[in-house]
């Protein structure tokens, strides 16, 4: 089977290509480095021993995303990662994030007509579920009005699939990310982006490294057991493996299928902190500071649908989370 993926050279879409190669999957890459650089890709020929074929246009371009399976040929499967993923950037520029991550799926979905497309996979997120009244959250839980434009392009999305799967034989995966972390066991790819982060972990990591100087937990006065917010951590090698998964999947009476990718752990922000260090020996130098607006109280997915239709199985524990992600810290500043 050959799968286009594309932004196969970001954070999930590099560790997903490992896991399709370990599984005889042929990946094509499709990604134009405008979050993310080339040496993500050399980490995975590192790994897998093989040359990655990518192609470095940009999706929202349909005449050059057209080229690709023109060239190819026998594309029967489609990942979907390549989106702009910061809520605060999404805020400061909407239209930056509704025409990036709307035209390049309009025109993928496009070719999965023009193509005959049999399965696509498409990168969700637990975001959709806004600040949730009742955890943890399934997939029939309501779907709350988005907190950014951010979290309204992966509403949008999914709701473009869904009326376009009406009349399209292609089956459809929407997998709900919850917070994936951690890096390759190799430590040869992880989490990097051409931009300063805005998610903890690699704010954590670099705090332990001294290249930040301290650690500013956002709220200290949440109704959680420890008054910090709660999320759903996962191991982004357990969030590829459940694409792969996705690709062979049997659907029944319907040919859109949504699934939470979580680990069903709610984890506050000073237990994460805590796991870190335990795992890894060093004491963070971290500073509780005022709420940050947006962000919701505590959100932790029900995977129960993941694991009996997927038959996914998470492998890592939250002690592999944080020491695959600190060893890919010092790798990448070694
Ligand atoms: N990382 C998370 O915490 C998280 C959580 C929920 C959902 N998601 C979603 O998962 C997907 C992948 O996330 P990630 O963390 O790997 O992000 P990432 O920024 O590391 O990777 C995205 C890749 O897509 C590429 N890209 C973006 N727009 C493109 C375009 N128009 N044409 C070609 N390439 C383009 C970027 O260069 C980058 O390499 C995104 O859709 C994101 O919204 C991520």
């Amino acid at each position: 089977m050959k799968v286009l993926v594309t932004g196969g050279s970001g954070y999930i879409g590099s560790h997903t290509i490992v896991d399709l190669i370990d599984h005889n999957i042929l990946p094509v890459s499709v990604d134009n480095f405008s979050r993310s650089s080339s040496e993500t890709l050399e980490g995975i020929q590192k790994i897998c021993k093989q040359s990655i074929n990518n192609y470095d246009i940009d999706i929202s371009q349909a005449d050059e995303l057209r080229k690709i399976f023109e060239l190819e040929g026998d594309i029967t499967g489609i990942i979907h990662f390549a989106a702009f993923k910061f809520v605060g950037e999404s805020v400061k520029e909407p239209l930056l994030y509704y025409r990036n991550n709307l035209n390049g799926l309009i025109n993928l979905l496009d070719c999965v007509k023009k193509y005959n497309i049999q399965q696509f996979v498409f990168s969700s997120s637990c975001t959709v579920y806004g600040n949730p009244d009742q955890l943890p959250v399934n997939e029939q839980s309501p779907i709350l009005p988005s907190q950014s434009p951010y979290g309204a392009t992966k509403q949008m999305s999914e709701q473009i699939i869904r009326d376009f799967a009406q009349n399209s034989s292609c089956k459809f995966s929407l997998l709900r990310y919850f917070n994936p972390i951690g890096a390759h066991p190799s430590a040869m790819i992880g989490e990097g982006s051409k931009f300063p982060p805005e998610n903890l972990m690699p704010i954590l990591t670099e705090t332990a490294l001294g290249l930040r100087k301290s650690l500013t937990v956002f709220g200290g006065d949440y109704p959680t057991r420890d008054g910090t917010c709660v999320r759903d951590y996962i191991h982004v090698m357990d969030i590829a493996h459940a694409h792969t998964k996705a690709l062979s999947l049997h659907f029944q009476n319907q040919n859109v299928q949504t699934f939470n990718l979580g680990s069903g752990q709610g984890v506050t922000v000073l237990e994460l902190i805590s796991a870190f260090e335990k795992a890894t020996g060093i004491k963070l130098n971290y500073e509780i500071g005022e709420r940050r607006p947006g962000d919701v109280v505590a959100v932790y997915a029900d995977n129960r649908k993941a694991r009996e239709i997927l038959g996914w199985e998470l492998k890592y524990s939250l002690e592999e989370m944080m020491s695959t992600a600190w060893q890919w810290q010092l790798k990448k500043n070694a």
